[in-house]
């Protein structure tokens, strides 16, 4: 029987071509959670090729009549795997090939709120730029400054290599908030040019603190009121990961009261929503969860996934799988 995939909002080539040549293709322009409910329970597409915005939680994938779920993002916190594992669902997603620019985006987001971008650009819009002047908005400094990065994993690791290029002392926690200690091989090239440092001094020591840690139970609210607290308060958070390893109510109260001075944010609480007053600081950096929105990247990931979503429709093992 010919396959049949399920895209629940339209990605990139090559996509949609590799799923065409695999099977039936059909492309929606984003589905509410009822859609999503009867299309992953009517028993009509073998595979869903899905976006972070879906949610399959246990009780949905236990009446699910799919074979796959092919997510088009590394992270996966939309999924319940191991209750997906439990009703024999594969679930894949795209590492790698988002790597790099994520790691662009959190170094945008880092320069961006430390040299105060947003402020800056709004005073030339808002027609107030009279000439350059000596205290006209002063950021701060960059180089010679200490990145904490919260997660060496594979993106971390490249935002450690680009702020090294910036000249920045980098020190890094594994695991946070436990600790995991990183061995010279996993470092590969970093050896020796970063240093692993427990949690408490990450927060405390940290001028600049960048998350690149996946979503759990453990890195919900990583980042709370107590940590912005011990922060320093010319410190600027960065965070590409996902909004809820900050507590965003309590970031804005830190924000607004001077505790830190400044955040740059990709991910949100509860996206598309912002925490009250967010949007109106001038020191919080904001984009629209556009991490990995590079042309190349984005055809990386469209390719992944459909490998993924043609090789779970064949029942074969998908080459970028993720299991509980
Ligand atoms: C995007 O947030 C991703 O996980 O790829
Ligand atoms: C600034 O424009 C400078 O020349 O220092």
């Amino acid at each position: 029987k010919t396959p049949r995939f399920l895209v629940t909002r339209e990605i990139p080539e090559p996509g949609p071509s590799i799923l065409e040549d695999a099977g039936d293709v059909e492309i929606r322009d984003g589905m509410s959670a009822d859609e999503l409910r009867e299309a992953v329970t009517g028993g009509e597409y073998d595979v869903v090729v899905s976006q972070v915005s879906d949610r399959f939680d246990s009780e949905l994938l236990s009446k699910a009549r799919i074979r796959g779920i092919a997510n088009y993002a590394v992270g996966y916190n939309n999924i319940d795997v191991a209750a997906a594992a439990e009703h024999g669902i594969a679930v894949g997603n795209t590492p790698d090939v988002l790597n790099d620019a994520t790691a662009n985006t959190a170094m945008l987001l880092l320069l961006g709120a430390a040299r105060r971008a947003h402020e800056a650009a709004k005073c030339l819009r808002d027609g107030k730029f009279t000439g350059i002047g000596p205290k006209l908005l002063v950021g701060q400094d960059v180089t010679g400054a200490t990145l904490g990065i919260a997660g060496m994993g594979r993106i971390g690791k490249a935002v450690a290599r680009r702020a090294l290029g910036f000249d920045m002392t980098v020190i890094f926690t594994q695991r946070p908030p436990e600790d995991r200690a990183v061995s010279d091989d996993e470092l590969d090239d970093l050896a020796g040019r970063v240093r692993q440092v427990p949690w408490d001094e990450l927060v405390e020591t940290s001028d600049y603190l960048s998350l690149h840690v996946p979503l759990t139970e453990d890195t919900t609210h990583l980042v709370d009121a107590d940590v912005l607290r011990r922060m320093k308060s010319t410190a600027v958070l960065v965070n590409t990961a996902r909004g809820p390893v900050v507590d965003e109510n309590a970031l804005v109260s830190a924000l607004r009261d001077g505790e830190i001075f400044a955040a740059g944010l990709d991910v949100f609480e509860n996206e598309p929503e912002l925490a009250d007053g967010l949007a109106d600081l001038p020191n919080a950096f904001l984009l629209p969860h556009v991490g990995s929105a590079e042309v190349g990247s984005r055809a990386g990931m469209a390719r992944k996934a459909a490998e993924n979503a043609v090789a779970m429709a064949r029942g074969e093992k998908p080459p970028y799988e993720v299991t509980p």
